[in-house]
């Protein structure tokens, strides 16, 4: 379980994260829905432990990751992985290494064991054809697209087997097959890990795919967490306007505006 509580996060005059509480509970999918610049990048970046905040704490089954730092905080998070938002690759390493790069630092997740080079090899394998890039390990990341590059980000991912998952926008720019394909997989490694999974996202067919519960990040806080149908009800602007998206025809929005600061 994980126990967020009273987060506090300013960069300069900018405060992003104001009093942020939210709990997520283990073996469950929590999806983070909210407008772009809210502070949901930051809050993940918190989870993990490489962002510290200015007040308030995280407990990831029960230990306090907030103020350990060095080898204390890598003991902490060995189990968590996170698919950064802009995939995050090594442009040096081609995708083999990229891919197998957590296995070869850290060797086992569970027990801290190096693997054998050969192993590594045949995961690495694996976990490329779950994510459609079979073939593509000599390649190096400046030869693939970005939904490419976005997808080996998430073959590194889940190759390393960590039980507590956290996804930056794990759709964003990939087709829509690509993208469904993407929610499958989500699905299939929270079944798999008994993970617990904290995705991000603007995409609001991949959080009803996706999520056990469904979070609108806003004002700094979270603002309303609830399991999808009672979310979808939830009288407010963002939530109506992400209901609408799915249930009209797109030509109906022709004869509005949308106002950016709203
Ligand atoms: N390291 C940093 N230094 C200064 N400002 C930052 C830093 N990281 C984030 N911010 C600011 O914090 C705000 C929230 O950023 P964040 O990346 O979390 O947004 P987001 O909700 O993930 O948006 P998007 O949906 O576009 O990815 C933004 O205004 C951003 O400029
Ligand atoms: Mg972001």
């Amino acid at each position: 379980m994980i126990v967020i509580k009273d987060l506090w996060k300013r960069y300069d005059k900018l405060q992003v994260l104001a009093g942020l509480n939210l709990e997520i509970q283990t073996g469950e999918t929590l999806v983070v829905l909210g407008r772009s610049g809210v502070g949901k990048s930051v809050l993940l970046k918190h989870i993990i432990g490489v962002t510290p905040p200015d007040q308030g704490s995280i407990d990831v089954d029960g230990v306090r990751i907030t103020g350990l730092k060095g080898h204390e905080l890598l003991k902490a998070i060995h189990h968590m992985g996170m698919l950064f938002q802009g995939a995050a690759l090594f442009d040096s390493m081609n995708i083999e290494e990229n891919t197998g790069f957590y296995l070869q630092q850290h060797g086992d997740p569970n027990t801290g064991e190096p693997y054998d080079p050969k192993e590594i090899k045949r995961l690495v394998s694996d976990a490329l054809d779950m994510v459609g890039l079979g073939g593509t390990q000599k390649k190096m990341p400046s030869e693939l697209s970005g939904g490419m590059r976005k997808r080996a980000g998430l073959a590194r991912l889940i190759v390393y087997r960590p039980s507590i998952l956290l996804y930056d926008e794990p759709t964003t720019g990939l087709d829509p097959i690509t993208a469904m394909q993407i929610n499958e997989l989500i699905v299939k490694t929270q079944k798999e890990l008994h993970a617990t999974s904290i995705v991000v996202t603007h995409d609001i067919l991949s959080a009803l795919y996706v999520g056990d519960r469904l979070a609108l990040h806003k004002d700094g806080k979270i603002a309303y967490v609830d399991q999808p149908d009672a979310f979808m009800k939830i009288d407010d602007p963002v939530i109506h306007f992400l209901h609408r998206t799915i249930s009209e025809d797109p030509r109906s929005f022709r004869t509005e505006r949308f106002n950016l600061n709203e």
